[in-house]
């Protein structure tokens, strides 16, 4: 019985971490462009330094007309498991386009930041962040899926 429940818990731990595929995201934005269009967009469960939505929209910023993107991420609690990421502090980015002119996303536009807590998207700090989106795209994680609807 022990032994199932360690298996349903590494389950349900590898389901959480699954990234998403650009190709994956591109296929499915498509869909939304229209929507996106002087928009805030967050990506609250998303490391901005692997995360291929913060990717997307951070490269498609003025194509699409976005106002603000904002990415924020759980800090990695079982970095040896399945996780990609080795942050040991959640951080987050807050991207607002192409400042210099060069129509590319520079290092020094994207200037990581690092939240005060674990990044937990119910967290105030992430709340306050949701507050200022007006639409919110992730893969958040499946075992929290009906806590992140809501
Ligand atoms: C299914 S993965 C998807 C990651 C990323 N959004 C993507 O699509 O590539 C879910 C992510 O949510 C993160 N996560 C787990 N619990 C979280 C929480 N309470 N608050 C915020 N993020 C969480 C995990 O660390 C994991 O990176």
């Amino acid at each position: 019985m022990a032994k199932n429940d360690n298996l349903h818990k590494a389950k349900r731990a590898k389901a959480d971490e699954f990234y998403t595929q650009l190709s994956d995201i591109e296929n499915e934005c498509q869909h939304y462009w229209e929507h996106f269009k002087g928009k805030t967009i967050l990506c609250n469960c998303d490391d901005p330094r692997v995360s291929n939505f913060f990717r997307y929209f951070s490269l498609n910023f003025e194509h699409l007309g976005l106002k603000k993107l904002i990415a924020t991420c759980y800090k990695n609690q079982d970095i040896d498991l399945f996780s990609q990421e080795s942050s040991e502090k959640a951080v987050y980015i807050i991207y607002e386009g192409d400042k210099n002119g060069n129509r590319q996303v520079d290092d020094n536009e994207l200037e990581v930041k690092e939240l005060q807590g674990d990044g937990d998207f119910r967290s105030k700090e992430c709340i306050e962040l949701l507050k200022e989106a007006d639409i919110v795209v992730t893969n958040p994680p499946f075992s929290l899926f009906r806590e992140y609807v809501a």
